[in-house]
């Protein structure tokens, strides 16, 4: 199995798909590689594309408040990336071909750091991961069984600013998911 920065290496001078035509930076991920929890967004937007680093904007100023006010976690202690590494034109969807030029790549991220729970941000993430076709309001609510871990599906923080108080009061309902989630597959205290 390659390891995150074998696969890394490998992203950076992909060019398997359109996406690597228009990119300034193939933004592969950021994090603990021993992660409990991985977070896995859409693609990068300009300043992620800019800066090499995913969830740097708007979005990741909200997604880091999220996740310190309720799991008490740093981005460095959870791992964070997206289904496609490299930034779609003018941050239109990833397209099915693109999702799927880069899945190994997320595929292989998700066998090497094998976190207890991954949180789904958004439609793109959650239908790739779950492998369904409804949408994230549909799905988010419950966590589902992903391989040896759980799988929590919430909304992409982009909506959560976008929807307003009711949106990201969903989205932390959906991280204290996740902590328990989290707590419930922890070793007993000795
Ligand atoms: N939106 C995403 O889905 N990912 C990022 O890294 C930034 C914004």
């Amino acid at each position: 199995m390659a390891s995150l920065a074998e696969l890394a290496a490998e992203a950076a001078a992909c060019t398997a798909c359109r996406l690597a035509s228009g990119r300034t930076t193939v933004v592969f991920g950021t994090g603990s590689p021993t992660a409990e929890l991985v977070l896995v967004g859409e693609g990068p937007g300009a300043e992620e594309d800019r800066q090499g680093l995913p969830f740097v904007g708007r979005s990741g100023q909200l997604l880091d408040r999220l996740l310190a006010e309720e799991l008490g976690l740093s981005r460095d202690s959870v791992y964070i990336c997206n289904v496609t590494k490299c930034r779609p034109p003018n941050n239109r969807d990833p397209l099915p071909d693109e999702i799927a030029a880069c899945r190994h790549f997320l595929d292989g991220q998700l066998a090497c750091i094998a976190p207890r729970v991954v949180v789904t941000l958004g439609n793109f993430a959650t239908r790739t991961l779950l492998e369904r076709a409804e949408g994230i309001s549909h799905l988010r609510g419950q966590s589902y069984p992903f391989g040896g871990a759980r799988l929590v599906p919430t909304f992409h923080p982009a909506a959560a600013l976008r929807g307003g108080p009711t949106v990201v009061a969903q989205m932390r309902a959906d991280l204290v998911r996740a902590k328990r989630e989290l707590a419930a597959g922890a070793p007993a205290p000795a």
